[in-house]
């Protein structure tokens, strides 16, 4: 009896992964996982005032994305994590991990230091709210701070960009009024373009994930732009958003823009998605970089540019592209990492679920390709059950956040990660 259940267990498994062929990794790597953040404050003064204050709320901070860095040849990288103002009690929006361990997760320390959140937006020379950043392939990490919390703009949105290597600011530019909707703006994600051969910035693109729209920042140029239609917004089907069984509504247009490497030798695109819509779409950079073609609030500027690629039926979150131009996205439906060729065309066939975890990858918010000290690329992961945190709430006995890894290679050819 017992080796026929034996048996029977063993048939059911292969059954299991015959149906869900396209499931090849097991597990990514756990790299960090909390019950709830543990903050580092400068004293404990500080912290039972800001506690006293509102201005530290527990139940309140949801972190959203993760940075990593590898320095020259060091194997441990520095990890970034964001923690956005949605509301007050965020002591800290930008922060990284130490290795201290706390009863409800690793101490996180702020970044660039304390002070620059403090005023939580009453000095706009600081950080007030942060969402994503991006590590720039020159070590710059490039904060993109929506200046508002709770949708009360407080400062213009701005852009830092941090050398990692010295500590410096080494650019930092403002929004001008006419490029973000007061009270309605949400800047999210920063895109940063390089010049293939050097260090020189090209432009930044950051999404407006609320208010609907991609800024264009030319940075030699000093000039900026904003890109708005029917293609920046959220569609109502997928206003929706079921993880796990819990159900949630969230309303927002653009999250993430990708750009096609330098290195494929191909037509550059500008691939882009609302996080509540399952449209995947692109548009030709040179489009998108040159400003002319852009007039402030002409919905039908370059219309006939852009492509609907496909509808893949779920909505994803954060993505990242592979130096081979590989697409990952964090699907919401089922709980996975999507990932697409993109010189092939999006359809199902050419979708491809590298993983599929239901239980740790609760809505992928965070999600970067980093190369480590060896020149490898990893994939990064960011969850935060984020249907609890804006639902009935999250319960601190179970694990509400993970950041996990895995060797895009690895990834890609199905292999266990490393
Ligand atoms: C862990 O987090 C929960 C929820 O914020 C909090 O009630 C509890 O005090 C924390 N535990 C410690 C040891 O900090
Ligand atoms: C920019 O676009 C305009 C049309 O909007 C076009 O006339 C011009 O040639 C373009 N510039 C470049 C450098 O492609």
């Amino acid at each position: 009896m017992v080796q026929h259940l034996i048996t029977f267990g063993f048939c059911l498994r292969f059954l299991l992964a015959a149906s869900a062929q396209h499931v090849q990794t097991q597990a990514l790597d756990s790299v960090y996982q909390a019950y709830n953040l543990e903050f580092a404050f400068p004293s404990d003064v500080e912290r039972d005032r800001v506690l006293r204050e509102g201005l530290y709320d527990p139940a309140n901070v949801i972190p959203i994305d993760v940075d990593v860095y590898y320095k020259h040849g060091d194997p441990t990288p520095s990890i970034f994590v964001t923690i956005p103002r949605f509301a007050k009690g965020v002591p800290y929006s930008l922060a990284y991990v130490t290795n201290e361990m706390k009863p409800n997760g690793t101490l996180l320390q702020a970044y660039p230091s304390y002070e620059w959140h403090k005023t939580h937006g009453a000095d706009c020379n600081g950080l007030t709210s942060v969402y994503r950043t991006q590590i720039d392939d020159c070590g710059r990490l490039w904060i993109l701070d929506s200046g508002e919390i709770d949708f009360v703009q407080l400062c213009a949105p701005q852009l830092y960009a941090i050398d990692l290597e010295n500590g410096q600011v080494v650019h930092q530019y403002r929004m001008p009024k006419r490029l973000y909707k007061e009270g309605v703006s949400r800047f999210v994600m920063p895109t940063i373009e390089l010049d293939s051969r050097n260090c020189d910035v090209g432009f930044v693109y950051m999404a407006d994930s609320i208010g609907d729209g991609i800024v264009v920042y030319d940075v030699a140029a000093q000039q900026s732009w904003r890109i708005e239609n029917k293609y920046t917004y959220p569609h109502p089907d997928f206003g929706t958003f079921t993880i796990a069984g819990d159900s949630f509504q969230l309303w927002d247009g653009t999250v993430s823009t990708t750009l096609t490497p330098h290195a494929l030798g191909v037509k550059r695109m500008m691939y882009f998605h609302s996080l509540s819509s399952d449209w995947q779409m692109a548009i030709p950079l040179d489009v998108v970089n040159n400003g002319s073609n852009w007039k402030l609030n002409d919905v039908s500027a370059a219309l006939d540019q852009f492509v609907v690629l496909g509808k893949r039926g779920s909505q994803c979150v954060a993505a990242a592209m592979s130096e081979t131009g590989m697409l990952l996205c964090g699907l919401v439906k089922p709980a996975s990492i999507l990932a697409w060729n993109t010189q092939t065309p999006y359809t199902h066939q050419n979708l491809v679920m590298l993983i599929e975890d239901e239980e740790r990858l609760q809505f992928t918010s965070g999600l970067k390709i980093v190369r480590n000290h060896e020149g490898k690329e990893e994939l990064w992961a960011l969850s935060n059950r984020l249907q609890k945190a804006f639902g009935a709430g999250l319960n601190f006995k179970e694990i509400n956040f993970r950041i996990q890894k895995c060797g895009v290679q690895e990834l890609l050819s199905g292999g266990p990660c490393y």
